[in-house]
């Protein structure tokens, strides 16, 4: 199965968001374009989050009106610039959730479980994972031992070096987390958004993605206490290889038009 990602939408009502720099909707508009055009098409497109950047019903209509000429289904997790009551109410096919607590779901594609996990805090940038919604997790991986199965979220369960997002990252639930993943045997992958930067590594022997943001980047500087900045890199969309028995395969296309390819 071939799995799309996008994430950190950040479509705002603000005109002029980010001192005019950046036009949310045309980069979505884009992406939107790059993922119809990609040769095979992706099965299905997950958003990792960030749809918004008020959690505004005004803004996920607009995100519903350029997903519509979208050609695979899509599903969205939220962000903290979501409003993760608002997203189910504005957008239910794509967030089909039915816990009372928090907007978690799966999905069954063909061969392949996805579970959409919710990490937000109403009003907080920083995530977190109670009890309540570990323990859905393990139950949303059970029965899977034989196939494997995919995990998106918005805060990445690990520091990546960026300590200005580390600090507002998975707060806690992270260690829980990572047990429930190595233990399950079968989770091929856990991808990820939020840093707005494309960043690898492995949780527990599982691969973990964060992908890019369609808009804007955050600027990289490992440095420790960096201060937070953002660049004009341009987005990427990722793509996920997900095959019975083998970890998930990662890729990353730019967006932005660019020379080639030219055959050797
Ligand atoms: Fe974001």
């Amino acid at each position: 199965m071939l799995v799309a990602q996008i994430s950190d939408l950040h479509i705002s009502r603000d005109s002029g968001f980010l001192a005019g720099r950046v036009d949310p909707l045309l980069c979505l508009e884009r992406a939107v374009a790059h993922l119809n055009r990609l040769v095979p098409r992706p099965d299905v497109l997950l958003i990792s989050g960030d749809l918004t950047e008020h959690g505004g019903a005004d803004e996920y209509a607009r995100i519903l009106e350029l997903l519509s000429a979208l050609q695979m289904p899509a599903y969205a997790v939220p962000g903290n610039h979501d409003s993760a009551a608002m997203m189910r109410d504005c957008l239910p096919l794509q967030v089909p959730a039915r816990e009372p607590g928090h907007a978690s779901f799966v999905i069954e594609g063909a061969g392949l479980r996805i579970v959409g996990l919710d990490t937000s805090v109403e009003g907080k940038a920083y995530g977190a994972l109670c009890a309540d919604r570990l323990e859905w997790l393990e139950h949303a991986l059970a029965g899977r031992s034989g196939g494997p199965a995919l995990v998106f979220m918005h805060h990445p369960p690990f520091d990546t070096g960026i300590e200005a997002m580390d600090r507002c990252g998975l707060l806690h639930g992270r260690e829980r987390f990572g047990e429930i993943i190595q233990s399950h045997g079968a989770v091929a992958g856990v991808v990820c958004g939020h840093v707005h930067r494309p960043i690898q590594t492995t949780l527990g022997g599982v691969p973990v993605h964060v992908a890019s943001s369609v808009a804007h980047q955050i600027a990289l500087d490992l440095n420790r206490d960096a201060r937070l900045a953002y660049c004009l890199e341009p987005g990427r969309v990722s793509l996920h290889r997900c095959l019975p028995g083998v970890p998930m395969v990662s890729h990353s296309s730019y967006i932005r038009d660019f020379p080639g390819p030219f055959e050797f």
